[in-house]
């Protein structure tokens, strides 16, 4: 099947917002509660940080895209899961979650982790790695944590930035299954030697320490929060139901390793929770957080200021 990403981009250009489009004052704030504030502070805070670690994987993949309108449409995507950061920030600052200082909240250990693994070896990770593990991240994380809050809020401001975020969320998901669709269309022997030449085994086993936990500690948020983890394991699905669309999607190496992933995160009796996943978490949750050293530079690009980009 052949894609349109010249029409895409196009449409992404087209489709552009910024913070300045939003009134940060409208009413609605009074809408989240004393109690509804404390619950939802820690997963706003992880939100605004997994958009980090989306704007950092498309930052990496636009350095290997495989033609130049692809190469423009990850640049966009970066831009815009940063975006999707810097609009939640300033939720949390409309809703009274930062310190007066308007400091940036600290994500938990595990999404640490992500941003730190992502910025010591996501140049490294071949193409197809990286192109499969971005889509698997979008389902579970990226598009699927923002509907749970449109779910726990009321605020309308709230609903009119994700009606923005998940309009480009939207576009995220299509370009990252056509480009892997497009990966697969590629000779067999190709991919394979792409994929084995490049994995070293620290990218493996930093991949499994930091993914497999990643995504069960956000199901213990969600379950905190007083969602369903069934909502959490519907969107992971998503990865195996949209992937099994593309006709060449199936003959990348990574992918087919990320679907087998996938269907043990959703099936909960897999003893993937009760001997890898859930003991990742709890050991994970005893790493201090200065092992893992300073935020890094790009990390700085946070801001709740409306700035428009
Ligand atoms: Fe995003
Ligand atoms: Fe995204």
């Amino acid at each position: 099947m052949a894609y349109d990403f010249a029409a895409m981009l196009q449409t992404i250009k087209d489709k552009q917002w910024s913070l300045a489009d939003i009134d940060w004052d409208a009413p609605g704030a009074e809408t989240v509660t004393d109690e509804l504030r404390a619950k939802m502070a820690p997963f706003m805070a992880d939100l605004v940080w997994i958009e980090h670690v989306g704007a950092r994987g498309f930052a990496s993949l636009a350095k290997k895209a495989p033609t130049p309108e692809i190469h423009e449409i990850y640049r966009y995507f970066h831009a815009e899961e940063q975006k999707h950061a810097n609009a939640e920030l300033a939720l949390m600052k409309r809703w009274g979650m930062l310190d007066a200082d308007g400091a940036m909240p600290e994500p938990n250990i595990n999404v640490k982790m992500a941003i730190k693994v992502l910025d010591d070896y996501g140049d490294s990770l071949p193409l197809s790695g990286l192109a499969t593990l971005i889509p698997l991240l979008e389902c579970a994380l990226d598009g699927a944590l923002v509907k749970f809050l449109l779910d726990s809020v009321d605020d309308p401001v709230c609903h009119e930035v994700f009606r923005h975020i998940n309009s480009d969320e939207s576009r995220h998901i299509a370009v990252d299954f056509q480009v892997l669709d497009l990966i697969g269309s590629g000779p067999r022997h190709r991919l394979l030697i792409e994929t084995v030449g490049n994995l070293k085994p620290q990218v493996i086993i930093g991949l499994i320490i930091v993914l497999v936990p990643l995504v069960n500690k956000m199901r213990d948020n969600i379950v905190a929060m007083g969602l369903s983890e069934k909502k959490l394991f519907n969107a992971v699905k998503r990865f195996g139901t949209i992937g099994s669309r593309g006709a060449n999607t199936w003959r990348v190496p990574a992918y087919q390793v990320l679907k087998a992933l996938a269907k043990m995160v959703v099936n909960r009796k897999h003893p993937y929770h009760r001997y890898l996943a859930d003991p990742l978490v709890r050991l994970t949750n005893r790493i201090p957080a200065k092992w893992l050293g300073k935020p890094q530079a790009w990390t700085e690009e946070v801001t709740h200021e409306p700035v428009a980009s």
